[in-house]
């Protein structure tokens, strides 16, 4: 028990009694609020998730490894997971976001499937991906952002005559499971077959832009120093639960909000400090503020950071709130 000797706070001192009575209680599946009160009601977030980077050096072998050792037909996804060391049971690599980096081989593809899970991609590199949403085929380049809405079929590959590809997974699986609101569905051919999708009369609750190319954001991303990656219909952002932007990095100011953060450098090198840990990244790393961390970044000479966070979420639920 977490004891805070503050009016309005548990402060409940073990006796003997109580003890016996804390068993008693366990027994008939009830417990004392008081016991809990503190830890499960905390003055301001608690994360569990830390602070954490993940190098692209480090992860990189892995990733490679990975394409020998498994083919992608069996693995289905062959992704290499981002585990924060506080959310290992959630697979989450911050809070409530699930992210990984997924490789493929020229020739090889995912099945085509779907999820209440929300999706998205950031390819680090690679010639020759493609993605298909619900039937609409897309070729994906580097540093190109496309977007798996929800409840969409998709499946993705390497043409035959691409290169490796690798490009970064970003889900709101923990979202999901922790509102026990999942689910799975294989489609009933292996992949699709690419159609045009009609845009007329869209009231889907996602942008009806699926992908984004790096050229086209990157130049507007120069003009206004943030991108916000968003559906054109309404301004707002790409999908319910999870929003994505860049960011043109010089130094900022430090803050912290509600919500959490996955960043991955798209160009240059720089350094973050997130929670009082200082890390210094280069192209391709990735790395989280968890949420209500105070942070800031700073480039060496100028850098790019690509970001996706669950703040959508957070504002869909009035719980966004920043200082
Ligand atoms: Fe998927």
């Amino acid at each position: 028990m977490k004891r805070e000797n503050v009016v309005g706070r548990a402060n409940v001192e073990d006796t003997p009694e109580l003890e016996a009575y804390y068993r008693a209680l366990e027994g008939e599946e009830l417990g004392a609020l008081w016991n809990v009160a503190n830890e499960i009601e905390p003055w301001y977030p608690q994360p569990k998730s830390v602070p954490t980077l993940w190098a692209w050096k480090r992860i990189e072998p892995y990733v490679r490894q990975a394409a020998d050792l498994v083919s992608a037909e069996k693995a289905a996804r062959r992704v290499v997971m981002l585990v924060n060391p506080g959310r290992k049971e959630w697979s989450a690599a911050a809070g409530l976001l699930y992210t990984g980096v997924q490789v493929m081989n020229p020739g090889e593809f995912t099945s085509a499937h779907r999820h209440q899970a929300s999706a998205l991609r950031f390819v680090m590199e690679g010639k020759g991906a493609y993605t298909v949403v619900d039937g609409e085929r897309m070729v994906l380049g580097a540093r190109d952002f496309v977007l798996t809405p929800n409840g969409t079929w998709h499946d993705h590959g390497v043409e035959a005559d691409g290169t490796q590809c690798t490009w970064q997974d970003g889900l709101d699986i923990p979202l999901m499971n922790a509102l026990d609101a999942n689910f799975y569905q294989v489609h009933p051919d292996v992949v699709q077959k690419p159609a045009a999708l009609s845009r007329e009369h869209w009231s889907k609750p996602y942008s009806p832009v699926f992908l984004y190319k790096w050229d086209e954001c990157f130049s507007q991303l120069k003009k206004e120093k943030v991108f916000e990656y968003s559906n054109p219909l309404t301004g707002g952002p790409v999908m319910p639960t999870m929003g994505a932007r860049l960011e043109l990095i010089k130094e900022t100011k430090l803050k912290r909000h509600t919500g959490s953060l996955i960043y991955q450098v798209a160009i240059g090198r720089g350094w973050s400090e997130v929670g009082g840990e200082r890390f210094e990244w280069e192209e391709k790393d990735i790395f989280c503020v968890p949420s209500w961390a105070p942070y800031r970044h700073g480039a060496h000479g100028e850098a790019v950071l690509f970001c996706f966070n669950d703040i959508p979420a957070m504002k869909a639920l009035s719980l966004y709130r920043e200082e």
